[in-house]
């Protein structure tokens, strides 16, 4: 019989495992964010020591609960409240933690763990700024050789870095020049670019600047007119 029990015992410490979201879970600057981890199967964690923690920070903890309690000392100072627990969560093996108004530092891999039980699960957070600009399209010249006016696109407050693209009328991509990026003391980026819309395709011109990661987009259309116009 204590074969059995041992043999159960075994099974199921290793199958009960930590388990956090397979997606990076992203942010907009001062939301509120939740990044899930729990225990598989569930079981009451509340007695356990749980860990959140940042292996790029100096101190790491994020958030430490110990002794059905928070441990507020070791904390990280960046997240002093700001982050939580669901404490009625904890009895369901549900460790997910809280951040409140989320910085761009936020961003980063976190790490939950039961270092007693010596199970971990990593949660990667995207944080995304929700300041980006409308692209402003402006007349930068004429180009000669090709018979054609040069614009430019740019579009300010971008968090990650976005990228920036030209359409035209039916929507096919043009080539264009490099597109320039400039990373402001805030962190966030503006970006811009220059096309020369020739003559003979002048039309409806699109400037799309987009991040794929957080879904973003925003763009602007103008119209070139065209040889006849
Ligand atoms: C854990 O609790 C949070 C907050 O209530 C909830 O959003 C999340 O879905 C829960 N996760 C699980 C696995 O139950
Ligand atoms: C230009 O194209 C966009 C879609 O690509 C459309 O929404 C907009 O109405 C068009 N503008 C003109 C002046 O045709
Ligand atoms: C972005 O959009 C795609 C498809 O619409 C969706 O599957 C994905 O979850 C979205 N991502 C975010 C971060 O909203």
């Amino acid at each position: 019989l204590s074969f059995f029990l041992s043999l159960f015992f075994l099974l199921s410490t290793a199958e009960s495992q930590v388990v956090g979201p397979h997606q990076p879970v992203v942010a907009l600057v001062d939301d509120d964010v939740i990044l899930p981890c729990h225990v598989e199967p569930a079981e009451d964690v509340t007695a356990e020591i749980l860990e959140w923690t940042r292996s790029d920070l100096n101190p790491r903890f994020v958030h430490v609960w110990r002794s059905g309690q928070d441990l507020v000392n070791t904390r990280n100072p960046s997240y002093r409240g700001r982050s939580s627990l669901f404490i009625n969560e904890l009895k369901r093996g549900n460790i997910s933690l809280k951040l409140s108004k989320v910085k761009l530092s936020d961003e980063g891999t976190y790490e939950c763990s039961i270092p007693l039980m010596e199970k971990k699960s990593f949660v990667k957070l995207v944080v995304a700024s929700d300041a980006a600009t409308s692209p402003v399209i402006s007349l930068s010249g004429i180009d000669k050789n090709r018979g054609g006016v040069v614009i430019q696109c740019e579009s300010a407050g971008w968090y990650p870095e976005p990228e920036l693209l030209w359409l035209d009328g039916e929507g096919n991509l043009l080539s264009a020049g490099p597109t320039e990026t400039l990373r402001g003391p805030d962190d966030l980026y503006t970006v811009s670019s220059r096309v020369t819309v020739e003559k003979r395709h002048s039309n409806n011109i699109t400037c799309r600047v987009q991040q794929r990661n957080t879904n973003q987009s925003r763009e602007t259309h103008i119209h070139v007119p065209g040889k006849c116009s």
